[in-house]
């Protein structure tokens, strides 16, 4: 017989009554189901410290009220069929059935006003979707079973919170090699959104002050407006963040941090040049203020090699790199490092510590394994040149309508798994009548912070999620839907 947990008000009394309404709550709240066998009034007595004659009286007074049913030589169970709560007075004084609670929630961070995850749309043109699909599920398992086979006990237990040594390892050397990252501690995290938040929380105060392209990522100013900072856009141009307006900015407001997606801007996907990169560290550093680089898809980079970020030449150890397995692998998977200077890594593990000790220990030792077996960057290898594909493929669709008279832009992305689209007008609308078509799709005015900027001409069009076939059929179906949108003009 399972151990039962009951709610009990201790101001109700007597006794036998406060445990018919503790037995009841549990019924009402589904703890217990129809016909579920109950403990046998010596066996309850002895779990809430009274006596059996106390026990047969709740059991009695539900019985009495159709709650509870009791059978010849089996004991009690509940009832069969429940009855309907407004005919019971007996009970219903109490006040926690009287009236919901009433919550008090910080309303400081924006809702999502989706109805459905954009996955579940049948062309889903989500920016940052991977084709989750085509993970190597088979081989990465054998990596998975070989942690199991033989676990860490280390990383089992409490402690050693910045992450398997092994992950650490593999994450350091791939850095060094392809991103030219050479003296920075690596923290595993739950992916970047955890990173953010979590330097976020170590970084800001109420009313510190957060620089961040104006055209950008939501859920990352969410992290940074939980701790009262204030976000100060930084306008753009044709190559990422506006260097002129920066410096003005950063020379007449006090800013902490500044938070930057220089490799593929968010969501514009466009490349900062390197002279404007090295400019902004030159500023950083004259300012003093932090730099938190966002790095979440350059691994998928088509035109020449990947570009190397600012926290490769940081010789004052002021930037903070994100990365994420999400994209490579999947969302799910929840993991992600940080890179950074070793003066930061006590604080930043202090932090953690209040969140969660450490990412899934399981999952990094897998990945180390799959890292340092080559497997990593083979399938890397694979994604890259299928979504590589995929962004040509979308390329030759878009200038086929294009030809055929639709108005439309776009800048060709060197790398990720999304591109930028300008489609002149009707942005806004086009979203709404795709979403009510089951087309997932995400027009600017989701990614302004001044929403008084929103020119309603652009979209964000993922294309990495889509095979080929997908990537036709849905942009015939969003063609069709935007012709319809401006030609009725609504
Ligand atoms: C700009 C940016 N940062 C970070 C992430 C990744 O988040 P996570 O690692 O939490 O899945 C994304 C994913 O969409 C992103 O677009």
């Amino acid at each position: 017989m399972k151990t039962l947990t009951l709610l009990l008000d201790k101001q109700l009394k007597p006794v036998f009554l406060r445990i018919a309404y503790g037995l009841r709550h549990a019924i009402q709240t589904g703890k217990l189901t129809a016909n579920e066998p109950l403990p046998s009034a010596r066996k309850l007595a002895e779990q809430l410290g009274t006596n059996r004659h106390t026990i047969m009286a709740a059991y009695q007074e539900l019985i009495a009220q159709g709650w509870v049913e009791s059978i010849e030589r089996k004991g009690y169970r509940v009832a069969q069929s429940l009855p309907i709560e407004e005919s019971n007075h007996s009970l219903s004084y109490h006040p926690l059935v009287e009236k919901a609670f009433n919550w008090d929630i910080n309303t400081d961070i924006s809702e999502s006003s989706l109805d459905k995850p954009a996955h579940k749309y049948r062309y889903n043109f989500a920016g940052g979707s991977p084709d989750v699909s085509l993970f190597p599920f088979k081989d990465f398992k054998s990596y998975m079973n070989e942690s199991l086979s033989r676990p860490n006990f280390d990383d089992l237990n409490y402690g050693n919170n910045a992450g398997n040594n092994n992950f650490i390892h593999q994450v350091k050397t791939y850095l060094r090699r392809v991103r030219s990252i050479t003296d920075k501690e690596i923290i595993a995290v739950n992916g970047s959104q955890e990173a953010i938040y979590l330097i976020a929380r170590l970084l800001l105060k109420s009313g510190d002050k957060v620089a961040v392209e104006s055209l950008g990522y939501q859920p990352a100013w969410n992290a940074f407006k939980t701790t009262g900072a204030d976000l100060v856009p930084i306008q753009q141009h044709d190559n990422g963040i506006d260097i002129k307006q920066l410096e003005k900015v950063f020379s007449t407001t006090d800013i902490k941090l500044l938070y930057l997606t220089p490799l593929h801007q968010y969501p514009t996907t466009v490349t900062l040049p390197i002279h404007e990169r090295m400019a902004i560290y030159q500023l950083a550093t004259k300012y003093n203020v932090a730099i938190l680089e966002d790095d979440y898809d350059h691994e998928f980079h088509y035109d020449c090699q990947p570009l190397i970020p600012l926290a490769a030449e940081d010789p004052l150890g002021l930037v903070i790199y994100l990365s994420t397995f999400s994209k490579i692998m999947f969302p799910g998977g929840r993991i992600g490092f940080i890179a950074v200077d070793k003066a930061l890594v006590p604080a930043i593990m202090r932090y953690r510590s209040v969140m969660n000790h450490k990412p899934n220990v399981l999952m990094q030792d897998a990945i180390g394994r799959w890292m340092q077996d080559g497997g990593f960057e083979r399938h890397l290898r694979r994604m890259s040149k299928r979504y590589h594909q995929r962004r040509d493929h979308l390329i030759q669709l878009l200038n086929m309508y294009k030809a055929q008279g639709i108005a439309l832009d776009y800048d060709l992305p060197a790398g990720g798994m999304s591109l930028w689209l300008d489609i002149k007008s009707h942005a806004h609308e086009l979203e709404q009548v795709c979403h009510e078509n089951d087309i997932y799709l995400a027009a600017e005015h989701h990614f302004h912070l001044d929403p008084t900027k929103d020119e309603n001409r652009y979209v964000r069009l993922g294309y990495a999620g889509l095979s080929s076939d997908a990537l036709t059929a849905g942009l015939h179906s969003l063609f069709t839907l935007l012709k319809e949108v401006q030609s009725r003009g609504y």
